[in-house]
């Protein structure tokens, strides 16, 4: 016979598996939603700094992937000569524009948990704004696997810097309509083989016409997954925003993570 104390264990955990299931499906929704918006994202995400690239990836890196390459903000900071870089990219809207706007790189359909390169085969792995989207427990072995002893493996997120007083209103407002899923960054998760993950962030302005930082926020995935009339009326909202403050940039901080395989 089966207790009532068992019978509430078994409901609170189904209700939790049911939770876990519907979160899951939410972020698969979000994760996928890119495509569709590669062109706003193209024109309204910004560049990586390049101070933040150079301590992300060693100059003598011959071999460099980047997963969740998106249309290539990063891939094109990391450009030198003599590298080769492989990007390796799921969406293929995303995959798509890449090709459009860097056309001498090769773009792989792929994701961070099945990268389609051969073991040992590259000198660093980067990943931007992406790694919160992988389940790090096979992505993890995954990188390692491509990276050759010594390589290294970067992670890096461009952030809105909301020390600035309408840079924090631009992100009251977005948290409004839904909460941003970069908040795990899920990078205490990389560990073995890698050794300690390193941090620095770097502080630096963005020229921005107030269209780009519309565009900025339209490619969002929780606001590409709005209902189309909640993110006309969300759109609306920061466009009065911006025009009663005129910014012409945008303040960002770069947080960068990097550990040795
Ligand atoms: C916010 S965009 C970042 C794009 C680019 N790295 C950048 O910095 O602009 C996130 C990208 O991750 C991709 N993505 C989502 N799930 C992924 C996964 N499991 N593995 C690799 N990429 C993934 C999406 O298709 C999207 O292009």
């Amino acid at each position: 016979m089966t207790s009532a104390n068992e019978q509430g264990d078994r409901g609170g955990r189904g209700q939790r598996e049911r939770r876990e299931r519907q979160e899951q499906r939410e972020r698969s929704r979000q994760a996928g939603s890119f495509g569709a918006a590669a062109g706003a994202y193209e024109r309204g995400r910004p560049p990586y700094p390049p101070a933040a690239s150079a301590w992300l990836v060693p100059d003598a890196a011959r071999t460099v992937v980047d997963l969740g390459a998106g249309t290539g903000k990063l891939t094109r900071a990391l450009r030198a000569p003599g590298r080769e870089l492989v990007a390796v990219e799921p969406s293929d809207g995303m995959r798509a524009e890449f090709a459009r706007v860097l056309p001498g790189i090769r773009a792989l359909a792929g994701t961070a948990e099945a990268i389609p390169l051969p073991d040992a085969s590259a000198d660093a792995v980067v990943c931007a704004q992406a790694w919160h989207w992988v389940d790090p427990a096979r992505a993890v072995p995954e990188a390692a696997r491509v990276l050759r002893p010594g390589g290294r493996l970067a992670l890096v997120w461009n952030s809105r810097d909301e020390s600035v007083p309408w840079v924090a209103e631009l992100g009251r407002l977005l948290r409004e309509y839904a909460a941003a899923p970069t908040e795990d960054r899920q990078t205490d998760r990389v560990g073995a083989p890698f050794g300690p993950v390193e941090r620095r962030d770097f502080r630096w302005r963005h020229p921005m016409s107030v269209p780009e930082i519309v565009d900025m926020v339209a490619s969002r995935s929780y606001v590409i997954t709005l209902d189309p009339a909640v993110r006309a009326g969300l759109l609306d909202r920061v466009r009065a925003l911006l025009a009663a403050e005129r910014p012409g940039e945008m303040p960002y901080v770069t947080e960068c993570h990097r550990a040795e395989r």
